[in-house]
């Protein structure tokens, strides 16, 4: 990295805008010389959110690229067509897709089972996610958006993770978002939402909830972690959650490739191995903390998280 390229970077990370818009992407990708990602053949890849935007092109990327996809989503209808898709483009993939909502434990246990004849995917990655206007319950109980992205992938990553080891290493990677630099961690802001209910303030918690967790789980055996951030990408969800925001920012927002970018190259790059734990963007560790009242005692929440999840999870972990 050249003194040049880590100016342009500082310059365009103080902006802000610049950063996270294809301005960020087409600059970082240009003076830093991205070569293209390389993903060791056939490796297996378990994609959630993979139906819509950002996790679609990462798979048929990711197919493009010789891994063998296994998507999720809950909509059947366009599981049937991401399927179709990946079969016409990359027949040689063995590409398909599961209907599985990740919020709810009980589909997530469902869903490993169906993975069960096979070699585990050793590649986990938690893309699916979304602002949910009201406040939502699963059949378990948790608020949806906590248990989408970090209650229900905390079960999968557990289930998957038995059949890892350090011979047969596994690798998670979660999609974060720059919501997560407004809060602090708070366990009981997310077991229980303040009212007036707000579906953005819930998010920006649960983004910095699942950072807490990836962390936490760097420090296990036979697997390694990374969050990462897709920069500003046009897709349904974000038109659905932030139409403002996505009208006035059209001109600069990310296509879904360029979102999928650093989730594809994350799958097989070995620096995540170096730097366990990190967020990335633009295919550099980014900070963590951009505020100080975000600062709260990164170990002691690590404990009180993974203790919560493991109580939820635990009538799922038939062995345990
Ligand atoms: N777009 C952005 O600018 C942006 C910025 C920061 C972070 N992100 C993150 O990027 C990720 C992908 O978002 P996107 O913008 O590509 O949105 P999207 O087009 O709405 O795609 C979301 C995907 O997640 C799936 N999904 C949502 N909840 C699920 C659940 N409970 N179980 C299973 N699948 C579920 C959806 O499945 P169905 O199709 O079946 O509904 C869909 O495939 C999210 O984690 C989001 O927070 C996006």
């Amino acid at each position: 990295m050249s003194r040049f390229s880590r100016g342009v970077d500082r310059l365009l990370e103080a902006s802000v805008v610049a950063s996270f818009s294809r301005i960020g992407i087409a600059c970082r990708s240009r003076v830093d010389h991205w070569t293209p990602p390389v993903i060791p053949p056939e490796t297996e890849v378990l994609l959630t959110g993979a139906t819509s935007g950002i996790g679609r092109a990462a798979a048929l990327e990711l197919a493009r690229r010789g891994a063998v996809v296994i998507g999720v989503g809950r909509s059947p209808s366009r599981a049937r067509d991401l399927e179709l898709e990946l079969r016409r483009h990359h027949p040689r993939s063995q590409g398909r897709v599961i209907v599985s909502d990740v919020s709810n434990l009980d589909d997530v246990a469902s869903l490993v089972a169906q993975l069960d004849s096979e070699p585990a995917p050793t590649v986990l990655l938690h893309n699916a996610g979304a602002i949910t206007p009201e406040l939502t319950h699963t059949a378990q109980g948790v608020e949806i958006t906590f248990a989408a992205q970090v209650v229900g992938p905390h079960l999968l990553t557990t289930l998957l993770a038995r059949r890892w080891s350090e011979e047969r290493p596994g690798r998670v990677v979660a999609m974060t978002s720059g919501g997560l630099y407004t809060r602090p961690f708070d366990l009981s802001a997310l077991l229980e939402p303040p009212t007036p209910y707000s579906g953005v303030a819930t998010y920006a918690r649960v983004k910095r909830a699942q950072l807490v967790w990836v962390e936490a789980l760097h420090d296990l055996k036979g697997l390694t972690s990374a969050a990462v951030h897709p920069g500003w990408t046009a897709t349904a969800g974000l038109r659905e959650s932030l139409p403002r925001f996505s009208t006035v920012m059209t001109p600069l927002l990310r296509s879904a490739s360029q979102g999928a970018a650093d989730l594809v190259w994350l799958s097989g790059c070995p620096d995540i191995v170096e730097t366990p734990g990190a967020l990335w963007l633009d295919r550099r560790v980014r900070p963590t903390h951009r505020l100080s009242r975000t600062r709260t005692d990164a170990e002691r929440d690590r404990s009180v998280l993974l203790t919560y999840l493991h109580q939820t999870i635990s009538p799922y972990l038939a062995d345990d």
